[in-house]
């Protein structure tokens, strides 16, 4: 089983590099055979803004650039999607929104014509999701925001492509202090990342 875990931080030092590299070294850990690859996207240069080119595919007068066509291929090449990435602004950074309105288009993601019904395209594959904040668990919950990225995330993004998320995880403190929790915390969801796995996923792997 192979995992495709996605980290949108400019610096390799962060908590969040720290995170997705525990993340990673746990499902290294989880059994013989697993493995994953990183998707750096701040080092990979990954551009976020949507084009003309994205907005021919999406309304299915073109085929992806080639820049999309090979981050679909990886997600593809997957049997489960993680993404870490460090709450800005009660979502997630303006680097990984773009990966997503870009890489999740029609066609390959959901398939929405005028003339069909939606239907979606990504059942097969389970999500886990690691935010990392540096407010506080009172601040959330006072306003709602992880129940507001939960909606538009989770469901929003991952529901509407049918993708279960299986992980939504959200760090809080930003571990400064003792980041050693958060990074624990990080291998243990690397350890189970295959055994949450639903059927579906697993026979589509098989
Ligand atoms: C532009 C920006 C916006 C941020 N917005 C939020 C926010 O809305 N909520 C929050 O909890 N933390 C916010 N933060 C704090 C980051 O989430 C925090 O610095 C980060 O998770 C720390 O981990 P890192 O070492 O991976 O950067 C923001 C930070 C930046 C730079």
């Amino acid at each position: 089983m192979h995992a495709l875990i996605v980290v949108a931080h400019p610096d390799r030092k962060s908590l969040s590099h720290g995170v997705a590299a525990h993340l990673g070294e746990g499902v290294s850990l989880s059994g013989p055979g697993n493995s994953f690859e990183f998707a750096d996207l701040a080092a990979e240069g990954f551009d976020p803004r949507f084009t003309e080119a994205d907005l021919a595919v999406h309304r299915r007068e073109a085929l992806p650039p080639a820049d999309i066509a090979a981050e679909q291929a990886r997600i593809d090449r997957a049997d489960a999607l993680v993404l870490v990435y460090p709450v800005y602004w009660w979502s997630m950074p303006g680097l990984l929104k773009g990966w997503i309105d870009r890489v999740f288009a029609n066609d390959w993601a959901y398939d929405e014509g005028p003339n069909t019904p939606m239907a979606k395209k990504l059942g097969h594959l389970p999500v886990h999701l690691v935010a990392i904040g540096g407010a506080s668990l009172r601040t959330y919950a006072r306003h709602g925001y992880f129940g507001a990225m939960k909606t538009q995330i989770d469901h929003g993004i991952f529901d509407y492509c049918g993708a279960p998320v299986v992980t939504s995880e959200l760090l809080l403190g930003s571990g400064r202090d003792d980041p050693a929790a958060h990074l624990e915390a990080a291998r243990a969801i690397g350890r189970t990342l295959f055994k949450t796995v639903r059927p579906s996923a697993a026979q589509a792997a098989a």
